[in-house]
């Protein structure tokens, strides 16, 4: 049974990262398709709290901007000058408040009682923008921990093999959590000890108040530390608990490059295995990456280095791999979708696309349609059962269905200032190695011929024709190339007897040349 939803969530994002090197501020790296601070907001959705506040100050201005974009209903808190994580908590708590002020007047006339007294009661977890592998269940279980014993704090915690620079859990002898000490403020004796401080908590949210209240910066760091309100609630007669997280590793969070890799494959195994339990077959999980936002449908089979990314959604019994790429990309029931890179692209039920095939934004086939080796699309709409078999571009075109485009056919978009569109009807047959300079209309049953350019409309049922006519010169390789292999061949081919065999000394010269082509080629 899911908690009691809490009053608030806040996540914690406004450190500066430093460890990263980066341009870009530590909770807007990705992993699995999502900033860092993206995953926090999702976990934190899942308890479906009253509000959720993100507290910020290291380039402010940037992650504000995507937490706008990813959680629209999020609070800002801004860190002041103070620092530490006990200043980050005091900067959400006073926004929480005075958001429940502000519902306070709205429902009610300023100078009410209520108003005045307006501030969040109840649960308020406290979690971090750089914990991606932290979900909804576990805070769920960390704020059922929190009620079921009635605390006025409840930790997260971890026993790890190496325990330095996080804040050790002190614990009496019957095991009740005393206090925690920072790594830069602890014993000989408290460095021993292997529970760390998750740095993720439930707090009663009055009891917190009190609390951030009384902090001081009297330690090691200058800091007001968050830690320090769990011996302050005990003074003050709270009850404090910790649930010691069973996967160690979950509760890692991201300081570095390696760190951020090593959380990205966890995350990945853990997605590939959801998947995998829900009816999905991947041959090879440890090549096979599925961002947070896929969907796939049972009965799918991912082949080998197979990377699904963004909102791809992969319906029933299609097949996708090996070695695809597919961004932003539905593909349809029992399509078939073989060595592809595509972006942007909806590719039909019992489609075929592949190998070798790049599909660029904009691209739709339709029903049992087809996409070829060697083909790239753009702004292509390709119709039910239409085929781009090989070797072609089709950019800015519309294919209406049951038509056929010949091999190394190339939709003309671009004639240097601005893209232009073509539409080609149905049951239409474009022949080889055509040119279709846009704009161009070919309508519905109409064929052209091999190699055609087509610069002008082709009405309905008409065939378009307009290559030059063939020219023979008879005896030009052995007049204008003598000597060569190819002489010595176009010889051969004359010595042929009236009844169609071979002279011997024809016979031999034909060999010699075969052997040398062969030799060529
Ligand atoms: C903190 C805990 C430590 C715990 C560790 C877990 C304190 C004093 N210590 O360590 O016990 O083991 O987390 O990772 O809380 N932040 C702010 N404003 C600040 C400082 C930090 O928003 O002024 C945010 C950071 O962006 C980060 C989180 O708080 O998301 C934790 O900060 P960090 O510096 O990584 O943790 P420590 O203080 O080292
Ligand atoms: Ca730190």
């Amino acid at each position: 049974m899911p908690p009691t939803p809490p009053a608030a969530v806040m996540i914690l994002a406004a450190g500066a990262g430093t460890r990263m090197r980066s341009a870009t501020p530590k909770v807007l790296h990705r992993i699995a398709g999502r900033t860092l601070v993206a995953h926090a907001l999702a976990a934190a959705a899942e308890l479906d709290p009253g509000r959720t506040v993100v507290v910020v100050r290291h380039e402010r201005d940037a992650v504000v901007g995507h937490i706008h974009e990813a959680a629209p209903h999020a609070l800002i808190a801004d860190q002041d000058d103070v620092p530490g994580t006990g200043s980050a908590v005091r900067c959400g708590l006073s926004i929480l408040d005075a958001t429940a002020v502000a519902a306070a007047v709205a429902g009610g006339s300023v100078g009410d009682r209520a108003v005045l007294d307006a501030q969040v009661h109840g649960a308020v977890v406290v979690t971090s923008g750089d914990v991606p592998l932290v979900d909804g269940a576990l805070l769920a279980a960390l704020v059922e921990a929190h009620e079921a014993d009635g605390n006025a704090v409840t930790v997260l915690t971890a026993e790890v093999a190496d325990a330095t620079g996080y804040g050790r859990i002190v614990r009496d002898t019957e095991g009740v959590v005393l206090r925690i000490v920072e790594h830069k403020d602890a014993n000989q004796d408290e460095h021993e000890i292997a529970e760390i401080n998750a740095g993720i908590y439930v707090f009663d949210a009055t009891q917190l108040r009190d609390a951030l209240a009384r902090l001081t910066t009297d330690n090691s760091q200058g800091e007001l530390y968050l830690t320090d309100v769990l011996a302050l609630a005990r003074d003050a007669g709270g009850r404090v608990g910790a649930l010691v997280a069973p996967d160690a590793a979950a509760v890692e969070g991201v300081n570095d490059r390696v760190q951020l890799a090593s959380a990205g494959a966890a995350l990945n195994r853990r997605i590939v295995e959801a998947w995998m339990r829900a009816g999905v077959t991947v041959v090879d999980p440890s090549t096979t990456w599925i961002d947070a936002d896929v969907t796939l449908e049972p009965d799918v089979t991912l082949l080998p280095g197979t990377q699904l990314y963004g909102s791809t959604v992969v319906r029933a019994h299609a097949t996708v791999g090996p070695d695809s790429t597919l961004t932003d990309v539905e593909v349809g029931e029992a399509a078939t979708v073989t060595r592809v890179h595509g972006s942007g692209s909806r590719i039909g039920a019992g489609a075929t696309v592949g190998p070798f095939t790049f599909l660029r934004p904009g691209t739709v086939l339709g029903v049992e349609g087809k996409i070829g080796a060697f083909v790239e699309t753009k702004n292509a709409v390709i119709g039910d059962h239409s085929k781009v078999p090989h070797l072609s571009y089709v950019g800015d075109a519309t294919v209406g269905h049951h038509s056929n485009v010949g091999a190394g056919t190339i939709f003309v978009n671009y004639d240097g200032v601005s893209k232009n569109r073509s539409t080609v009807g149905s049951h239409v047959r474009i022949g080889s190695d055509n040119t279709l300079i846009a704009p161009v209309e070919i309508g519905d049953g109409a064929y052209t011929g091999a190699g055609a350019i087509i610069r002008h409309d082709v009405p309905a049922g008409a065939l378009a024709l307009n290559s030059v006519p063939q020219q023979v010169v008879e005896g030009w390789v052995e007049r204008r190339r003598p000597g060569t292999p190819s002489a010595a061949a176009a010889r051969a081919a004359q010595d042929v007897t009236v009844d169609g065999a071979l002279s011997s000394g024809a016979q031999e010269e034909r060999a010699a040349a075969a052997a040398e082509h062969k030799g060529e080629a």
